[in-house]
């Protein structure tokens, strides 16, 4: 395992690279982290993503939750974001992505489990009540992010404010398009709109781990890295966080300069 700090652009402050050799590795890394995280503090706040990443990570995560007898019934998550106008029940629900990946099979209790809701009457109200309710849990203590094509974290598109709280967004034509191929399968049209966590929501967690796999990240993942911050890549906003590490394989590290990769 390769694990730096760099200099120079986004990893200027304490951010660190683990660059590992393949996605199993970094599914491996990244569950182990959360599964640390629960061992030692069994009340841990934890921040969750949801997306192709996360699969294998969630995978890996129930897998050692079951063989190592990891009691999760007492964690509460808050995930980062749900598509507006899905239910809970819809299949492709964010809802029914972290039922199906990690509540059901990780032994997570019901309550404890929080998700954007996208069919509140209210969104604005529903937004400030996740706010509230993360608040009232003491905040995240560990926040694990993907990484959108286009530099989105959450559903934080280009442009977003980076003192944005939850609140509803207009997806942009390139997240619609590439989350397209999630809604092949059911002919269900791809939502226009999400709510997410804020740039401001997500840097408040405590720790924060960005999961980035495979060649088709690897242009954003060096953009992100090596561009100073931008309003052009919402990612970039991670820079003015104390505790940040990027897990990688050598896949989506492929593009980086090589003084980062070696
Ligand atoms: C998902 C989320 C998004 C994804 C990102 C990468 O909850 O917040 O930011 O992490 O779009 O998605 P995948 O993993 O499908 O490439």
């Amino acid at each position: 395992m390769t694990e730096r700090g760099s200099s120079g652009g986004l990893t200027a402050g304490s951010a660190r690279l683990c660059i590992l050799p393949a996605r199993a590795d970094v599914a491996d890394a990244v569950a182990g982290l959360l599964a640390d995280a629960i061992r030692a503090a069994p009340i841990a706040v934890l921040g969750l993503a949801t997306g192709a990443t996360m699969v294998p990570v969630y995978r890996q995560l129930v897998a050692i939750l079951r063989t190592q007898r990891i009691d999760a019934s007492r964690v509460t998550t808050f995930n980062l974001d749900e598509y507006v106008g899905l239910d809970r029940q819809h299949p492709q629900s964010y809802h029914t992505y972290m039922a199906r990946h990690l509540f059901l099979p990780g032994g997570f209790s019901p309550g404890r489990t929080f998700v954007p809701d996208g069919v509140a009457a209210d969104l604005t109200a529903a937004c400030d009540a996740y706010e509230r309710a993360i608040r009232a849990v003491g905040g995240i203590d560990l926040q694990v992010l993907g990484l959108g094509p286009n530099g989105h974290i959450g559903f934080n598109e280009p442009g977003a404010a980076w003192d944005s709280r939850t609140h509803v967004v207009d997806l942009s034509s390139e997240t619609r398009r590439v989350n397209a191929r999630f809604f092949r399968k059911s002919g269900a049209p791809v939502p226009h709109q999400a709510v997410t966590m804020g740039l401001g929501t997500i840097m408040e967690a405590r720790r924060i781990a960005v999961v980035v796999l495979g060649h088709a990240k690897a242009d954003i993942l060096a953009r992100v890295i090596t561009s100073g911050p931008s309003l052009h890549y919402p990612a970039t906003a991670l820079a003015g966080h104390p505790c940040v590490t990027w897990y990688m394989d050598e896949a989506a590290a492929g593009r980086l300069p090589p003084f980062l990769r070696k």
